[in-house]
């Protein structure tokens, strides 16, 4: 709903911000100003300032500043519309209503909350009289005290089918249809039979909306043979109940204040944790907690708490709500989870062992990365490559749901460091995640880049051979190639005990660049003769034997800065992981380039089917490893700045 700037500048113009201001901010008046401390940074001299005049605060500390509008939003945790319809009752303006149509629904809307409230009142009134017995009696025998039922407005629905509908149809102004409409009443589809009452025998946890109206009920079965344990009321003009949390009246200001929020499942976990000391709980209303949901959580603390039950359906849930986040993350804000015991819910752990207990299970709550790591790993098997290789598609999926880019960053670093360990030493966890579902695609679509500017290779122009998609395939190496020859050398001359554990490895692989290769032959010749070599004698051979200027090149300021696992003063751990990893990446290119080449001089001889499926396949293959290869050139940027001394 938009509002017309007249609007907004009335209730500007009505409500001096210092009053708004003076119920959080002590306030000393000087001269057209007041100033106080900031409540939105820790200080201790004021430099908080609110200028009536103008209409707005401003921080000379942190930089905050706004209007009355905007204090209230900040300070409370309200959305916009409800900051606007709050400040203007104060204000004593009506609400605008903008066209015959807009009235007309909130008018229609203004009675239904009322049929709501006088079936609410109903309901709480059945409780205490003598036919709602049976529902006390089973509520105090939950632990719930009277206060509490108050609080909540519990109430009962007796058996009979009319009972409500023939208490409220009496009242002035309350028809059947509007009922019906509230959900209150059931009307039969054939039309012939008369409307009934929804809520039947049942215990009545009214539903209220964010400012407090009663828009909803779930009805509890008193029996346990009962055909629903909870029944609630359907969708209505009032009630929408995937993006409504149960007590989120309740729960606003005390969840505000702590900057925590707890989320249990159920009304009755709600409840119990409210009444043992714990008000800043919410449940969603009988369905998986939804986006629209989190969003609302996230206005009142930056990491709501699931306090799901320790079952199967718990975890879940947990599950649900973790995957319906990911798209959602923003900078600061997630979800933490507590792990009931198996079979609890927080209803009976609160009863059973106490609220300190509960306390000491919330510190323990663990973040959300966590819980998606143990949805995607819990049940797999990482015995085969192909498992192992299973695994990372399925991680690299969840990273394409996470829709902030810097978040999906960090997951993507989280979830390799997790892999490295569950794989162990086997694994070298350090490419990017990513793109490994998709990367198929981004292949596909830049080999099509590529044929267009290459045009036909050798390939193309024999005769009866379809061009293959990529015809540079058979020229010279992605040009890093080069560049990640002098790194690998680079990491060696600064850390030459790599040669000892790794000389089969450097020593059998060829590189690119001839001048290179010869620097590289050398330093295996060094390593062979002497064999405990350090960087200052290899320097000093290399630069007798004259490769003095492939050195100056090597170290050339600045061009490995992102690879810090290449400089002198890192971790021996990262040393090893980081060159072992382009070492061997860079190999697999290179031998499959090597085969490719072999195939393409057989293929000049001997053109079947055969020996072109063959190619291929390579080609394929050589597209991935180059794909590889290429996330090579972004590996270690992230963590850059980081050195090891
Ligand atoms: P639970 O069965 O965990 O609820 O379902 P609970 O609050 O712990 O119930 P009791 O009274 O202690 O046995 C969690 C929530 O799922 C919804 C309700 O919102 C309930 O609070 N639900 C459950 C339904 O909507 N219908 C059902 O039949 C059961
Ligand atoms: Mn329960």
């Amino acid at each position: 709903m938009g509002f017309t700037p007249d609007f907004l500048d009335e209730i500007r113009n009505r409500i001096p911000v210092s009053d708004v201001v003076a119920r959080r901010v002590r306030l000393v008046r000087k001269g057209r100003e007041h100033s106080g401390l900031c409540p939105f940074h820790n200080e201790k001299t004021p430099s908080f300032t609110v200028n009536d005049d103008k209409g707005f605060y401003h921080c000379f500390g942190c930089g905050a500043h706004g209007d009355v509008i905007k204090f209230i939003t900040e300070t409370e945790g309200l959305g916009f519309l409800e900051t606007v319809e709050r400040l203007a009752g104060q204000a004593g303006l009506e609400m605008p209503a903008y066209s015959p149509h807009d009235r007309q629904r909130s008018e229609q809307k203004k009675s239904l909350y009322e049929v709501m409230e006088a079936a609410c009142k109903y309901f709480e009134s059945g409780l205490v009289a003598h036919m709602g017995q049976e529902g006390l009696d089973y509520l105090t025998r939950r632990g719930l005290t009277r206060e509490t039922i108050r609080k909540f407005r519990l109430g009962f629905a007796p058996e009979g089918r009319t009972v409500l509908k023939d208490a409220l149809s009496g009242r002035d102004g309350i028809s059947e249809d509007m009922m019906v409409e509230a959900g209150l009443l059931i009307r039969p589809e054939d039309g012939d039979r008369a409307s009934y009452d929804r809520f039947r025998h049942r215990v009545i946890f009214p539903i209220t909306d964010r400012q407090g109206r009663v828009v909803a009920f779930g009805g509890r079965a008193l029996r346990a043979d009962a055909r629903a344990k909870y029944l609630n009321s359907p969708e209505t003009p009032l009630f929408h109940k995937g993006r409504l949390l149960y007590n989120m009246a309740g729960a606003r200001k005390s969840s505000y204040d702590r900057g925590r929020v707890l989320v249990a499942e159920g009304y009755m976990d709600v409840i119990a944790m409210a009444q043992a000391g714990f008000a800043n709980a919410v449940a969603p209303l009988g369905t998986a907690v939804t986006g629209d949901q989190i969003a609302e959580l996230w206005r009142l603390a930056p990491e709501p708490v699931m306090c799901f039950d320790g079952d199967k359906a718990g975890i879940r849930a947990a599950y649900r709500v973790a995957e319906n986040a990911l798209p959602l993350l923003k900078a600061g804000f997630s979800l933490r989870f507590v792990h009931l015991p198996d079979g609890e819910d927080p209803d009976s752990f609160i009863s059973g062992h106490g609220a300190g207990a509960f306390r000491d299970l919330l510190a323990q709550g663990r973040p959300l990365i966590d819980i998606i790591w143990d949805m995607k790993t819990a049940s797999v098997a990482v015995d085969t490559p192909e498992q192992c290789a299973g695994l990372e598609k399925s991680l690299s999926e969840t990273l394409g749901d996470i829709g902030d880019k810097v978040i999906r960053g960090y997951y993507d670093k989280a979830f390799q460091e997790r892999l490295s360990r569950l794989l162990g030493g086997a694994f070298v966890a350090d490419h990017s995640l990513e793109n490994v579902a998709q990367k198929k695609n981004h292949r596909a679509f830049s080999a099509k880049a590529r044929d267009k500017k290459t045009g036909s290779g050798p390939i193309g122009e024999l005769p009866g051979v379809k061009k293959p998609q990529n015809t540079d395939i058979f020229k010279g190496r992605a040009p890093g190639a080069i560049k990640r020859e002098r790194l690998l050398i680079l990491t060696v001359l600064n850390h030459p005990w790599l040669l000892k554990e790794h000389h089969e490895e450097f020593a059998t692989t060829y590189f690119e660049s001839a001048e290179l290769d010869k620097l590289r032959c050398e330093i295996i010749d060094v390593s062979i003769r002497e064999s405990n070599l350090e960087r200052k004698s290899l320097y000093s051979h290399l630069l007798k034997t004259g490769y003095g200027k492939a050195l100056e090149v090597i170290f050339k300021q600045g061009e490995f800065r992102a690879e810090w696992f290449a400089w002198p003063d890192a971790a021996r751990q990262d040393v090893e992981q980081g060159w072992f990893h382009v070492i061997n990446r860079y190999r697999r290119v290179s031998d499959i380039q090597k085969d490719l080449d072999a195939l393409v001089k057989e293929l000049a001889v001997n053109m079947t089917d055969d020996v072109l499926e063959r190619l291929r396949a390579l080609q394929k293959e050589l597209e991935q490893a180059r794909g590889n290869e290429a996330s090579i050139d972004g590996y270690g940027s992230a963590s850059g700045r980081k050195k090891h001394s």
